[in-house]
């Protein structure tokens, strides 16, 4: 198979713990392979801004010693979307979407790189499938995002990460919340998807998980707090995903975005349980978001390895196959997948998931019983 000599890693999206391990790994491998390694910064802006320091030459000092780092070494962008590139137009006082994707593919070919590794989550990867058919030679795309909502993959690297924060956080709520007798709603990050919710309230004891998969009522809600009132338990902590809705209802937005992000800016959700809540049970109620704390900071060790076997994955399928595709996790294996099947759409919880299944066993509320099934019990 023919060797190749040169090629890019970038990093798109919003940030998640392990980003720079996959860096590292992807990197040494490929230097091991004999390949020279530059790294892209802030998405693609590096390519298409012309600004010194665009590209970094990657070496094996580069990426010593960051491993364990949050974040990325190389930055990252939302809005960075070379299909509809924030472009300033003389005589036009707002930066226009311009399609700058040929002088993207043109650029890279003219730089001599034979290959992209793309890291990124679900919208990364489409933009990455584009370029590839808008010209790029080869692109292996790495699916990264704290949300797991990639198809495709059984896990993301940096998902974990944000599990364990989040339970963290919920167990320290725990002991304030019972001092106070009061209700404490902790919303956390996850897109259209309640992974992290459903995972950290398990794992931390919530006594409602509210997640967009399963729309909520919050007369259920509250009768469950009215059943732990009436065993003695004066206190509740609700967990709620950010895109999840009451039934009926609408997710909170507080950002609809626009045509460089595309996607929504989520967020406000507890704030509307709290009052709610505060209403029915006539009890104390407080909200709070661990919004980007769950995001920071360096990997746990299961993200980091995680991110290291994508990293040198993405190296190993350059080196061995001639297709393009997206590294995934199945078992303990790590294959190669479409960007069709990954960019199909989300990877949301099924709600009769052995999870869903073990909190319901538990007492658990998801906000979608009959009020009259905690008054009964
Ligand atoms: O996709 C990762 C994520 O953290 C989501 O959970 C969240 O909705 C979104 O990014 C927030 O994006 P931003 O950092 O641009 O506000």
């Amino acid at each position: 198979m023919r060797k190749m000599r040169k090629i890019a890693i970038n990093t798109g999206g919003g940030d998640a713990p392990g980003l720079n391990a996959v860096i590292r790994a992807a990197t040494l491998a490929a230097i091991e392979n004999g390949f020279e390694v530059w790294g892209i910064r802030h998405g693609y802006r590096g390519l298409l801004d012309h600004e010194p320091g665009g590209l970094v030459h990657l070496d094996r000092d580069r990426v010593r010693g960051i491993g364990h780092l949050g974040g990325t070494i190389l930055g990252t962008v939302n809005r960075g979307d070379p299909f509809h590139y924030p472009t300033r137009i003389e005589g036009q006082t707002e930066l226009q979407p311009v399609d700058r994707s040929a002088e993207l593919v043109a650029r890279f070919k003219e730089l001599g790189f034979e290959a992209l590794i793309a890291v990124g989550g679900d919208g990364s990867q489409k933009i990455a499938h584009r370029l590839m058919k808008a010209g790029l030679p080869r692109v292996i795309g790495v699916p990264k995002t704290i949300d797991n909502d990639v198809i495709g993959t059984e896990v993301t690297f940096g998902f974990d990460t944000a599990v364990s924060i989040a339970t963290e956080a919920i167990d320290r709520l725990h002991t304030t919340a019972e001092s106070h007798d009061r209700v404490l709603v902790v919303e956390v990050m996850g897109r259209h998807a309640g992974w992290i919710a459903l995972r950290s309230g398990l794992a931390g004891g919530a006594d409602a998980i509210l997640i967009p998969e399963i729309p909520f009522r919050y007369e259920a809600i509250a009768a469950k707090i009215a059943q732990r009132e009436a065993r003695g338990r004066k206190f509740a902590i609700v967990v709620v995903a950010e895109g999840a809705a009451p039934a009926g209802g609408s997710i909170a937005v507080k950002d609809k975005g626009d045509v460089f992000r595309g996607t929504a800016v989520l967020g406000g959700i507890a704030q509307q349980v709290e009052k709610e809540l505060a209403r029915r049970t006539n009890k104390e109620c407080r909200s709070i978001s661990l919004g980007h704390l769950l995001r920071g900071g360096g990997p746990t060790t299961f993200d980091r390895q995680l991110a290291l076997r994508f990293g040198a994955a993405a190296v190993r399928f350059l080196t061995d196959t001639t297709d393009s595709g997206v590294v995934a996790i199945s078992g303990d294996t790590i294959n190669l997948c479409s960007f069709e099947i990954v960019t199909s759409g989300t990877k949301f919880v099924p709600a009769d998931c052995d999870t869903v299944k073990t909190a319901r066993l538990m007492g658990i509320c998801f906000g979608d019983e009959r009020p009259e099934h905690y008054f009964a019990a």
